[in-house]
């Protein structure tokens, strides 16, 4: 079996890496196609090198722009790749302008899909990743999805006949970075004491592209009674500067983006965590480290439900949120048990077209 990826943004690697490390085990062909979507050494190389994925045999070297500049570079650069290398499937990863752009440049040239993380929903059609995630689904020819609740989407949107439940590979990568971490301690900013700091990361347009919001959010923050470590996204940094919002007042302690390992070292070691991303809500509560969600709703809502995810639907919360009680213990493994690539490689396999 021949697979080629199509991956190009930070938490895709992340994915990437179980799905790589899968498809070694199991003696298949991989190809891996890089979009260039984000090229910061920070953002891109570090994972590769980290998580032991395999470097891409295509860079596309697309970088920033607006959505449709963005996206069309990839599509108009896919189809000699796909030419060339004539997979099996062409797998796509969650929900940015890479997967949508593979995605399209997939089914035009009649080769079979597959989604990695189909079926999450947040319902808010004002984020791009929405429309993202649903045309992807509905152009798929096989669905992966993480949890039952997407699963369940799926089911209600018509697609229960190409839908395979498979866990969560980011599950997989997580607990064998937590279990590889435990020999190495993370280092943390001068001045912040393991244990005793909020790690906090900012990076959705819908949080930084309004400066009145990205002021609202970084005051609340900077306000927090206890230490802030803020790993700061290119897009926030920018912004921030535009604006002439600090990043180093009150408790804040702003630093770089971190590598895989040390960001999962900091979620481990943080009193509480406070996002908008959306995989770092899911590494909080794999890690049992409460999470405050700056968004009006989830995608992964057993967060939500399980006590270990709050949403700050008003930034006046936030203090109160992060200082909330403990959640009760649980030992809920709504995302799989850490074998979610191996059970992806064997549907993509079950579902060959021959
Ligand atoms: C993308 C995804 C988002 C995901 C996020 C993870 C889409 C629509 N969104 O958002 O779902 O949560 O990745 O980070 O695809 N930049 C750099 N260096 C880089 C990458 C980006 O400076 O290596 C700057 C550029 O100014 C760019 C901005 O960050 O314009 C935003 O990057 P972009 O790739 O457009 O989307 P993300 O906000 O990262």
């Amino acid at each position: 079996m021949k697979i080629l990826s199509v991956v190009g943004a930070r938490p895709q690697f992340v994915k990437l890496a179980a799905i790589a490390h899968a498809l070694k085990a199991s003696g298949d062909d991989h190809v891996i196609v890089h979009t260039g979507q984000h090229y910061d050494a920070n953002m891109s190389d570090v994972f590769f090198e980290d998580l032991q994925i395999p470097t891409p045999d295509v860079h596309l070297g697309v970088g920033s722009g607006s959505h449709g500049v963005q996206t069309g570079a990839m599509l108009s650069a896919m189809d000699a790749v796909l030419e060339e290398h004539q997979p099996d499937w062409v797998l796509v990863y969650g929900d940015t302008n890479s997967t949508i752009a593979g995605a399209l440049s997939a089914v035009k040239l009649h080769i079979p899909l597959a989604h990695l993380e189909a079926g999450l929903r947040s319902f808010n059609r004002a984020m791009p990743e929405e429309h993202n995630r649903v045309l992807t689904d509905h152009a798929a020819d096989l669905c992966l999805a993480p949890t039952e609740v997407a699963r369940q989407h799926l089911v209600n949107e018509g697609l229960a006949a190409r839908t395979v439940l498979t866990g969560d590979v980011m599950t997989d990568i997580c607990l064998m970075t937590a279990a590889q971490n435990a020999d190495h301690p993370i280092s943390l900013p001068d001045g912040v004491d393991p244990g005793n700091f909020v790690l906090a990361t900012i990076h959705r347009a819908e949080n930084t592209d309004d400066p009145n919001r990205l002021r609202a959010i970084l005051d609340r923050l900077a306000g927090l009674a206890h230490a802030v470590v803020l790993t700061a996204h290119p897009r926030l940094v920018t912004r921030a500067a535009a604006y002439g919002l600090g990043l180093r007042q009150g408790s804040l302690h702003t630093v770089p983006p971190m590598d895989y390992p040390t960001m999962v070292g900091a979620v481990a070691a943080a009193r509480a965590v406070v996002t908008d991303s959306g995989g770092l809500q899911k590494e909080a509560f794999i890690l049992r480290t409460p999470c405050t969600t700056v968004r009006t709703e989830t995608e992964w809502t057993e967060t939500v439900d399980l006590g270990w995810n709050a949403l700050a639907l008003d930034l006046s919360l936030l203090p109160d949120l992060v200082d909330r009680p403990a959640p009760a213990p649980t030992n809920a493994t709504p995302y799989g048990d850490g074998h979610a690539a191996a059970a992806s490689v064997e549907a993509l396999r079950a579902h060959l077209k021959k």
